[in-house]
């Protein structure tokens, strides 16, 4: 490596991608097809989620997302996300990128933004403001968002639930799915050339060549140059 290249640059050698969505949105089918595609090209892959990645954040995960763990508070479920997230950082994340790796992963920081910042009413700045904490700062460079209709997303989970009633966060009233679509879309409005947003109800194919695609563009890019833009 070149002996000139910023510490924080060569601190991230690797490519972050994130894959964010409403519930049901498909990003778990998106983000195993995309792993199995970089694996065929040799590349190493942490494929990791939130809240979890880690013996702490499973241990959290629980406590924020089953019923009958006491009542979670919108500040308490910010936090305890955003501690899952800073053990998944220091513990997981940032060694997988030093080490040259792409990290895959189901959810990151804007999901707390959308549920607990729009969807809770915590407010988006300051759940912003926790989690940068939380991260030290480290940003995806490209986080897809799979955007989905409210009211598709309530099918698939009808569907794949078989009518339960879904896990804790899962089922909140259809205006909060409203507010995280919003979040999650402003976001990408925000920073457009580190998201990409794909809608959900087209072909699970189309999509992941859409995100490949982008992904292709990122690693063949001067690896520097994707960091500065980060
Ligand atoms: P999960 O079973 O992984 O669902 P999904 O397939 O929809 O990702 O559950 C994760 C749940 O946790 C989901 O309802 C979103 C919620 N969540 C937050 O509210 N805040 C966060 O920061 C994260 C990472 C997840």
């Amino acid at each position: 490596m070149n002996s000139s290249t910023p510490a924080s640059a060569s601190a991230r050698r690797g490519l972050f991608v994130v894959l964010e969505g409403g519930e049901g949105a498909g990003k778990t089918t998106q983000l195993r097809l995309l792993e199995a595609w970089l694996r065929q090209q040799g590349r190493d892959v942490l494929a990791t989620r939130e809240p979890g990645g880690t013996e702490i954040g499973e241990r959290i995960r629980p406590l924020v997302l089953e019923h009958g763990q006491g009542e979670v508070d919108p500040r308490t479920e910010a936090l305890l996300m955003a501690a899952s997230r800073a053990a998944h950082v220091e513990q997981k994340i940032k060694p997988a990128l030093a080490a040259g790796s792409v990290v895959l992963c189901d959810r990151y920081v804007d999901s707390s933004l959308a549920y607990q910042g729009a969807g809770r009413g915590l407010g988006v700045e300051a759940v912003e403001q926790i989690n940068q904490w939380a991260t030290d700062s480290l940003a995806p460079d490209l986080t897809v968002v799979l955007d989905v209709d409210p009211e598709l997303s309530r099918a698939r989970r009808a569907a794949r639930d078989g009518g339960s009633a879904g896990d804790r966060i899962e089922s909140a009233e259809a205006d909060f799915h409203t507010r995280l679509r919003e979040a999650f879309l402003q976001r990408a409005e925000r920073f457009p050339t580190r998201y990409v947003v794909l809608d959900a109800s087209d072909e699970v194919d189309a999509i992941q060549q859409q995100i490949r695609q982008r992904v292709a563009e990122l690693l063949s890019a001067d690896p520097y140059t994707v960091r500065e833009d980060a």
